[in-house]
């Protein structure tokens, strides 16, 4: 298995936490390398139910030691929070968990600025989670970020805020919002310092030696392929690289070490936030999709807008992300659909188009071409072979390895970590 990389392939919430879970009980790490708590990863195992922003899904695993490496950004209290969660649940992260000194640090500016440029965006709005991630991801690339490092010394964290607290002071203050004071923040931030600094750890020469011993390691994507900051549906996006490229920037590790690329795919498909969804059903069969998938956002709540599986996308992602298989999640949610579709793929004024040919605006133009599938209308919760599997469903996921060119691995039939299918 060596090491595994696991990637939502659609727009987030494709289930990719279970999938980690699941994988995770074999693997000596699992490292999250990039976004930050505007993920919201779903575990369902023998110690509860818990919502990851962001601790590593895989913290679950007795043999598994968990990084988050410098590719993510990391709201404090959130984390802190989650922590302390765990503890409660009865799951250690003393030893367990180690945090790159790299990581850049949301501050409470971050997510004013994050509001404001909603606010003034109105009805183009993107639909952020609010968490502050793309404003701390622009100071980030712009070398105005501050870091677990800069924390971890008083007197230059200190010296950052009070350079940044003059800046962002002046935009919030002339779009009407109070001046944040640098004596507050200090003293929030420096007690979650003294917190956080038992976990705070390069992890690279971990990462690197694990490497060397060939252990497996697998590294838990965030988002889903189209919110990458290149190749998603700009400007709907997130901020951070979802795409399989982004490993070596987030966590250190070379790219040709990657052994497994595994893209998480819903059976279906769902969006939270703004922005393109050709395949969207804005009817009865999407509110039916949304109720039977219990289709609410794991961080902000929001009802998550809901289709049919749109093999044109899945087909590109598969190709950008080199996917070696797919893991297909919520098989179980179409249990009752008489009738199910596939776009296979899109068409504009009559004509075969493809994802990558335009825009945004384009793609809320071009038209899904469907190809109807007979549902299989008995159950398939909780199944774990392949045989038991009703032929129509077996027909369903044979169209989509065959649509997308990538052999399916993993068939999620429920959310509990054992209701799964290994291929
Ligand atoms: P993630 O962000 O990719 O980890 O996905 P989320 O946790 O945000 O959303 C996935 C939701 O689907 C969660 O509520 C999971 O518990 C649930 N889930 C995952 N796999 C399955 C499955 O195969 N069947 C059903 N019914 N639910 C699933
Ligand atoms: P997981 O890891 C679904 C979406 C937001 C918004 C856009 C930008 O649970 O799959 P941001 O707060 O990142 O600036 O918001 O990206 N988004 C997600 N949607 N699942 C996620 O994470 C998401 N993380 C960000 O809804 O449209
Ligand atoms: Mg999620």
């Amino acid at each position: 298995m060596a090491v595994t990389l696991v990637i939502g392939a659609q727009w987030g919430d494709e289930g990719k936490g279970k999938i980690i879970d699941h994988i995770a009980q074999n693997s000596k790490f699992v490292v999250r390398f990039h976004g930050g708590n505007n993920a919201g990863h779903t575990v369902i195992n023998k110690f509860g139910k818990f919502a990851m922003h962001l601790v590593p899904s895989g913290i679950f695993a007795p043999h598994a030691k968990t990084v988050i490496s410098n590719g993510v950004v990391l709201d404090l209290e959130v984390l802190l929070a989650e922590i302390e969660m765990l503890a409660k649940s009865g799951i250690k992260t003393k030893g367990k968990l180690f945090i790159s000194p790299r990581c850049h640090i949301i501050m409470p500016y971050h997510k004013i600025l994050d509001s404001l440029c909603e606010k003034a965006k109105g009805k183009t709005k993107t639909g952020t989670t609010g968490r502050g991630i793309g404003p701390t991801y622009a100071d980030k690339v712009s070398y105005n970020g501050i870091r677990i490092w800069d924390l971890m010394d008083k007197k230059v964290f200190s010296q950052k805020l009070k350079i940044q607290l003059f800046l962002k002071n002046k935009i919030l203050t002339s779009l009407g919002v109070s001046p944040l004071a640098q004596k507050d923040i200090e003293k929030v931030y420096l007690a979650f310092a003294t917190k956080i600094k038992p976990y705070i750890k390069e992890p690279y020469s971990l990462i690197h030696s694990a490497l060397q011993k060939k252990e497996n390691i697998l590294l838990e994507g965030a988002q889903g392929m189209f919110l990458d900051n290149d190749w998603g549906t700009y400007p709907f996006v997130t901020a951070s690289t979802v795409v399989a490229g982004g490993v070596t920037e987030g966590s250190g590790i070379p790219p040709k070490k990657l052994d497994q690329i595994i893209g998480v795919v819903k059976a279906y498909t769902t969006r939270v936030g703004s922005g393109p969804f050709p395949t969207e059903l804005q009817n009865g069969i999407g509110a039916k999709l949304r109720k039977t998938g219990g289709e609410f956002g794991v961080t902000t709540g929001r009802p998550r807008r809901c289709g049919w599986f749109d093999a044109e996308l899945i087909r590109f992602a598969s190709q950008i992300n080199g996917f070696t298989t797919l893991a297909i999640t919520k098989l179980d949610v179409l249990d009752t659909f008489s009738e199910i579709k596939i776009c296979t793929h899109y068409a504009l004024n009559g004509k075969k188009v493809r994802y990558i040919d335009g825009d945004t605006s384009f793609l809320a133009k071009v038209k899904p071409i469907y190809r109807t599938f007979k549902g299989w209308r008995k159950s398939t919760k909780g199944i774990t072979k392949y045989k038991d599997l009703p032929l129509e469903a077996k027909y369903y996921l044979k169209a989509i390895e065959k649509l997308i060119n990538t052999p399916i691995k993993y068939i999620s039939t429920g959310p509990k970590r054992e209701e799964i299918i290994k291929l």
